[in-house]
């Protein structure tokens, strides 16, 4: 999926990111259930000198998930050390970084689901006893060391929290999952990161870059960035509707905030598979991504909006999609026969 604009990859070199991402509960719009009850326990863990109880967020990409945990760790006043699954390939691996930590520190474990099983048993009696216990050194001589650990709290992020095992799952006194954003809430983002980069925006220009924003933070700011760049080169600077209309038409994102990719998903399955039910690997075969990215990135924002439904034998398109096409379904039906 290289060059869609509304990518929700996180970028390694996505400084951009970085620099307009909020450190603070109270910049940190949205998510009110979860932020709110997160904002208690953090507290509470200050008020009584322990640690935090370990903290699992799970959701699609690019809500926040990262962010919150810098912010965890933040509002403790903790240092945050952090891990990312795929990246913890040998026990020595995961042992090294947790014999780092000191008491009451943060350790954000990104795509937690992504840790192997034999090395995930080793976070079982860090996150429970504090202890880390391995065995080290080959076949014969190999031995069993135990060390103590400080209390530490250990924040688990991940787009796939059923690809989790159990045991592990069951090891987080917190678990919070994230919803996708309101446009008042994208448009309260918008704003904020416009200003953050110095941005001149009219409200109603941010409201348009909120609806058409997939409900993620991430797109938001992406698009905000784009249509920013329109805005210096082809008009004054200043971001009006008028400019994000035709900033967005350029880029070929659609009204309902729909882009290539999201396009060429649905219409696989109306004009290739008569509107399903297909199963997930023929359409995947038919755009060319990969099952997991259509899983993660690209099925989520639509299940939720109603444009495709998962039924037991493959996914099916609703009349939301027919009309979004101005296809009539009927017809189409006959069309294809
Ligand atoms: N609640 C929020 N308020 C303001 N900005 C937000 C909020 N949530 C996310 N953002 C912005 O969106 C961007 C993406 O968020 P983040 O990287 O935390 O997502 P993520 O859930 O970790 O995604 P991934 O699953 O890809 O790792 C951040 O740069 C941040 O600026
Ligand atoms: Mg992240």
């Amino acid at each position: 999926m290289d060059e869609r604009i509304v990518t929700n990859h996180e970028l390694e070199t996505d400084t951009f990111e970085k620099s307009i991402r909020p450190d603070s509960f109270d910049e940190y719009i949205g998510q009110t259930d979860v932020k709110e009850n997160i904002k208690v326990f953090v507290k509470a863990a200050k008020m009584r000198h322990t640690n935090l109880d370990h903290v699992l967020l799970y959701g699609p990409p690019g809500l926040g998930k990262t962010t919150l945990a810098h912010i965890i760790a933040n509002e403790l006043g903790s240092n945050i050390k952090t891990a990312s699954g795929p990246t913890i390939e040998k026990s020595g691996d995961l042992a090294a970084i947790l014999s780092t930590l000191e008491p009451n520190d943060v350790l954000f474990i990104d795509e937690i689901h992504r840790i192997p099983r034999y090395i995930e048993e080793i976070l079982y009696s860090a996150m429970e006893d504090f202890k880390l216990d391995i065995i080290i050194g080959g076949e014969g001589q190999s031995r069993n060391i135990k060390i103590d650990l400080p209390p530490f709290t250990l924040v688990g992020a991940t787009t796939r929290a059923g690809d989790l095992s159990a045991p592990l799952r069951d090891r987080f006194g917190i678990v919070s999952k994230l919803e996708f954003y309101t446009n008042d809430e994208l448009a309260e983002i918008v704003k904020r990161s416009a200003r953050v980069l110095e941005y001149k925006l009219d409200d109603d220009a941010a409201y348009e870059i909120a609806i058409r924003s997939r409900k993620t933070p991430r797109i938001a700011n992406r698009l905000l960035k784009r249509v920013g760049d329109f805005a210096l080169v082809e008009a004054d600077g200043k971001i009006t509707l008028d400019l994000v209309k035709k900033a967005l038409k350029r880029l070929k994102i659609n009204e309902s905030g729909l882009d290539s990719t999201d396009v060429e998903y649905l219409m696989s399955i109306v004009e290739k598979f008569n509107g399903g039910p297909v199963g997930i690997e023929s359409i995947a075969s038919s755009i060319g991504e990969e099952v997991g990215t259509i899983e993660d990135v690209i099925e989520p924002f639509l299940l939720q909006e109603g444009y495709v439904k998962r039924t037991s034998r493959g996914r099916v398109v609703t009349e939301k999609t027919y009309q979004e096409f101005k296809i009539n379904s009927q017809k189409t039906l006959f069309d294809y026969e």
